[in-house]
């Protein structure tokens, strides 16, 4: 029996996708335990690229079962969009299964994320406006709808109700929007419920049982320990959280059934949206990351920020994860750069600090303090073992490892499946 969670350890886009399908292929079940349609996870099989929305880059394991836990918050119009696109193109989603108790992200969360965002002027967080973070902000208040409401339509329109009750006072006496109609609502729902409901399971129940049977599970977040609203750069965060406790949250998988917690990161540093990024590059080194690296938002088509590695945030990632290994992608985006800086500490107002400040004010005002390795020249996007990279590459990799608080166990060099070195495989332990 293996439980893995995969987290990202920096802002998001680490790889994730592409982590989740090398190990789906050896898994049961793929879980999605938090974040909705926000994400954006590639997988690129055999040249054909997919991009991953609302669902766990799993269901394009041949295998695994996806399963959306709790923890997510569901756009049923996505949903079903995603399924349909993917099926055009061959892949197979009917083994897809939704907990009974996951949110419906509804049309209106999508409206007050928008104009959220717009009355926040310069201050915006640049969210993906898919509604997310009003959804969150509604199953905490206690006024969300649940997927299991779909199966009482009473139930379903009491909740509207008094949803709209305030959330109408909101759109028309603050952000001056037309009012939502109850029946609007009803009827969004409605032309999705009976399609849904055969997807609808405990899941809870479901995944320990086959815990319990011997089955392996891998939990693939969305989002990232910086994004996390807890543990993240607040306000500039996603409203779940996306670190190793929050899967066990968001699937009922407690952690004493965890085997693995693994971070994905990137050999250097990207942002979307808004907020602190110390190590964020405005010269030609930011032009060239983002432009061989590919860096372009998948969800938004927003240009990534692009920066240096900085391994404090590695180190950060690794303490309130838990990381038990690391999977390094992108190290072939730094072939041939002459040299490259790694951030090891901050000064922050002329401090040094080797972690994370205590607060947000400092961290705005971190300045990386960097030491340099040499890069390689060699093409590195056939490496299959470690001992096929040039030396300098090797040196870089055990660098980041000595800094970054866990073992480099998977390295990328390059977006396809194959294009991976396994140093140490986390399902055979
Ligand atoms: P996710 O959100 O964490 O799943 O990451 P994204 O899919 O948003 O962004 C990661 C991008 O990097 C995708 O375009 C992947 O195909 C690509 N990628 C992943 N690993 C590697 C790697 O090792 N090398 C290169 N060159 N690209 C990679
Ligand atoms: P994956 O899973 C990168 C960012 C948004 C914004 C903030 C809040 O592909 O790594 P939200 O819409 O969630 O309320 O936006 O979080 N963000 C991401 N950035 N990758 C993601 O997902 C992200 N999901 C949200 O850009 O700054
Ligand atoms: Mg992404």
């Amino acid at each position: 029996m293996a439980a893995i969670i995969i987290v990202g350890a920096q802002w998001g886009d680490e790889g994730k996708g592409k982590a989740t399908d090398i190990l789906g292929g050896k898994v049961d079940y793929v879980v999605k335990p938090n974040g909705g349609n926000n994400a954006g996870h590639t997988v690129v099989v055999g040249g054909e690229k997919y991009e991953l929305k609302l669902l766990p880059a799993g269901v394009l394991s041949e295998n695994a079962t996806p399963v959306l836990g709790n923890g997510v918050v569901v756009n049923l119009e996505a949903l079903f969009e995603e399924i349909d696109g993917l099926e055009a193109r061959g892949a197979n989603a009917s083994r897809l299964r939704i907990s009974s108790n996951a949110h419906l992200v509804t049309p209106y969360h999508q409206t007050l994320d928008r104009v959220q965002e717009r009355f926040l002027g310069k201050r915006a967080i640049g969210t993906t406006g898919r509604g997310i973070g009003p959804t969150y902000a509604d199953k905490v208040a206690r006024v969300g709808i649940r997927v299991q409401d779909l199966f009482d339509e009473s139930i379903l329109r009491q909740k509207i109700e008094s949803a709209l009750d305030v959330k109408n006072q909101m759109l028309v006496k603050m952000y001056n929007r037309k009012a939502i109609e109850v029946d609007a609502i009803m009827d969004y729902f409605m032309g999705y419920a009976e399609r849904v409901k055969p997807m609808v399971i405990d899941a809870e129940r479901t995944l320990n049982d086959a815990l319990a049977q011997g089955h392996h599970i891998l939990m693939e977040g969305g989002q990232a320990t910086m994004l996390d609203v807890d543990h993240g750069t607040y306000p500039f965060v996603t409203s779940s959280n996306p670190t190793a406790g929050g899967a066990c949250v968001g699937s009922g998988i407690g952690p004493t059934q965890i085997t693995g917690v693994l971070g994905i990161v990137k050999a250097y540093t990207t942002r979307v949206g808004a907020g602190p990024f110390p190590t964020e590059l405005f010269d030609k080194w930011g032009d060239y990351l983002q432009e061989v690296g590919g860096e372009v938002g998948v969800n938004t088509g927003r240009k990534r920020r692009c920066g240096w590695y900085d391994a404090v945030i590695a180190r950060y990632a690794a303490r309130v994860n838990g990381f038990t290994d690391y999977f390094l992608t992108k190290l072939d985006v730094l072939t041939g750069i002459g040299e490259i800086p790694i951030c090891v500490a901050y000064d922050v107002d002329g401090v040094r600090h080797d972690e994370m400040p205590l607060t947000q004010s400092e961290f705005h005002h971190a300045e990386p303090i960097f030491e340099t390795m040499p890069a390689w020249d060699e093409d590195i996007t056939g490496c299959r073992e470690f001992s096929d990279l040039p030396q300098r590459a090797q040196d870089y990799v055990l660098r980041l490892e000595e800094l970054s608080g866990a073992p480099m166990s998977y390295i990328g060099v390059g977006p396809g499946r194959d294009q991976t070195i396994v140093r140490n495989d986390i399902m055979e332990r």
